[in-house]
């Protein structure tokens, strides 16, 4: 496909980015049917955006610290965002509180990915919160964002055991993992047309999808 008819992603990160790099190898080798025109991270130490150069993206730093509200933040990155076409946005650890600034034009055109089981645990700590609960069962969310933090529409989950001896260090490796999986398959659903947002809930394949989303499973494309 050339390069013009590919769906343009804004890829923002705050830290390591080794989702980013998941969509980095998913765009080059094909798997994606899609572009990163961007990748804005608002932590100028981001290694994420070293990863990003070297895969040749264009990046940019867009430090909150240098903006006097949310609103005022998230209004740069739109203009940003919309400066270089951006159709979808992807926040892989983005850890930012979002307004309607940024929501509102990216409504059904954002995905997320969170490490808990949603509606379990949004926010921070979630490993932690896991273990500390008894949780049986850990994992990761992909889901639109709107004006809930942590709290949209679940699209795509995956779940591990809690192993017995296990750190929330432990824990997020193994979800880390299943991260790199799913986020690359959720949005894939997405540039496909197939995933679109509805009334606020989740439709794949003209489908509404369970309240906690595609439970995913090997195989599963
Ligand atoms: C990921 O585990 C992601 O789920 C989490 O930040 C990490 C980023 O890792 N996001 C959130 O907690 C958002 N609420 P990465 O920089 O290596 O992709």
């Amino acid at each position: 496909m050339s390069e013009a008819a590919l769906t343009r992603l804004g890829i923002l990160i705050s830290g390591t980015g080794s989702n980013l790099q998941q969509f980095i190898d998913a765009c080059a080798c094909g798997e994606l049917a899609a572009t990163i025109a961007l990748v804005i991270s608002n932590n100028p130490e981001a290694e994420g955006l070293q990863r990003a150069s070297r895969g040749g993206l264009t990046t940019t730093c867009i430090n909150h610290r240098e903006y006097e509200s949310r609103e005022a933040f998230d209004q740069a990155l739109v203009d940003t965002l919309r400066m270089h076409e951006v159709d979808i946005v992807i926040l892989a650890g983005f850890m930012r509180i979002l307004t309607p600034v940024l929501i509102r034009p990216y409504l059904g055109r954002m995905l997320n990915i969170h490490p808990s089981l949603l509606p379990k645990y949004p926010g921070l700590h979630t490993h932690q919160r896991a273990l500390a609960a008894g949780d049986t069962e850990a994992g990761a969310t992909v889901h639109f964002v709107t004006q809930e933090l942590d709290g949209g529409p679940p699209v795509l989950q995956a779940r591990i055991p809690v192993l017995s001896g296990d750190t929330a260090g432990r824990l997020a490796t193994r979800v880390s993992k299943m991260e790199h999986i799913i986020y690359p398959l959720a949005t894939r659903w997405l540039v496909a047309g197939r995933l679109v947002l509805v009334n606020e809930g989740a439709c794949l394949d003209g489908e509404p999808l369970p309240p906690s989303g595609v439970s995913y499973s090997e195989g599963l494309v």
